[in-house]
């Protein structure tokens, strides 16, 4: 029995903040919310929109048998004191659109979002999902000010999966036996680690012929691309919510998964000062370890050139960000 002299006890249930509640924040709330890993905040700019999105998953969760508490709100001070923040505000791609002609107009919201959500959650992990996906990590990482540790980007996981299905639908076989790994920036220079995709530990070059795993590779790599042409009315968010999802769970249930992220490089693989896809073991306290693999130089050579082409595309947004601080 507790007595008046003792402290009061805080009920601190997990808080998740998603910044843009456009199609792959509310889909991503929703997972959150289902697998009962945290209470969400939605954010977004559009007065009513993330307030109505949250009263509507919250009255699904008599059905889907979860208590998780789901707020929508305009106001960053409805975000204070969050585990993570997920930063999906921005355009998405239209057709014939690629991910670094969405540079302009989402390093500036990219950059506003991560210094509102740091100034209201200073111990909170972040993770960017908006495109272009690496080049948008690397502002907040500038934006934020955090340790490395604690900013990464969603893409490896996505590509990964999509890498996964493709193998899957080839062979006929279960996506979930299907292991493979996508390194590099998140766009069309990614680098698909065939030789290490596997089916139940087989490994995929002694069940696919080298034009077949190509022909999967070069799908995947078009894998954005693929649906945005599909659609004509954006792009994916049912799978880059999932994908999101995992990196969440792994670090609020600090399952220390090995999942490819994009992270700022401290001289891994022979590249400084630059965010591109490597595996990482993600815990509780976000990036616990980047692993080094011993790449082909074929391979290293590819990193390299998805890393420089990223390079650009932030000293691009820099020039961008600065006419726009001088205007
Ligand atoms: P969407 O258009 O459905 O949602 C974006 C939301 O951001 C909108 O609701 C908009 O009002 C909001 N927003 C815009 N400016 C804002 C600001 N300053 N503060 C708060 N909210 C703001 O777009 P969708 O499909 O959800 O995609 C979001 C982003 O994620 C895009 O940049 C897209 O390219 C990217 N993406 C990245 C993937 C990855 O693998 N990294 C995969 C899929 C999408």
């Amino acid at each position: 029995m507790s007595s008046s002299s003792d402290p009061p006890i805080v009920c601190s249930l997990p808080r998740v903040t998603i910044i843009g509640a456009g199609r792959v924040g509310s889909t991503l709330a929703q997972r959150i919310a289902e697998k009962n890993l945290a209470d969400v905040v939605l954010l977004d700019i559009l007065e009513g929109m993330p307030q109505g999105l949250a009263l509507d998953l919250t009255e699904a969760r008599g059905i889907e048998l979860h208590n998780r508490q789901i707020i929508g709100t305009n106001n960053y001070i409805d975000t204070s004191g969050s585990q993570i923040v997920v930063i999906t505000a921005g355009i998405p791609r239209k057709p014939g659109m690629s991910r670094d002609d969405l540079l302009k107009t989402n390093a500036k919201i990219v950059v506003e979002a991560a210094k509102n959500a740091i100034a209201h959650s200073p111990n909170a992990i972040f993770i960017v999902v908006t495109n272009p996906l690496d080049v948008m990590t690397y502002l907040a990482w500038q934006a934020t000010g955090l340790p490395r540790d604690r900013i990464m980007g969603m893409a490896g996981v996505l590509d990964s999966a999509r890498f996964e299905t493709f193998i899957a639908l080839e062979l006929r076989v279960l996506p979930a036996d299907v292991k493979a790994m996508v390194l590099g920036s998140h766009g069309d220079l990614m680098v698909p680690l065939s030789r290490y995709a596997t089916v139940n530990g087989i490994p995929v070059t002694e069940l696919l012929d080298a034009a077949t795993i190509e022909r999967l590779v070069e799908r995947t790599r078009n894998g954005g691309a693929e649906i945005v042409e599909l659609m004509q009315t954006g792009g994916a968010f049912f799978a880059p919510a999932s994908a999101t999802s995992v990196m969440v769970e792994s670090i609020l249930l600090n399952q220390s998964r090995l999942l490819p992220v994009a992270v700022y490089l401290e001289g891994e693989y022979g590249l400084t000062d630059v965010v591109i896809g490597v595996p990482c073991r993600l815990g509780c306290g976000g990036i616990e370890s980047v692993l080094e693999l011993n790449l082909t130089d074929e391979e290293t050579e590819a990193l390299h050139t998805s890393a420089e082409s990223v390079r650009q595309n932030i000293k691009r947004s820099q020039e961008i960000l600065a006419t726009i601080i001088k205007a």
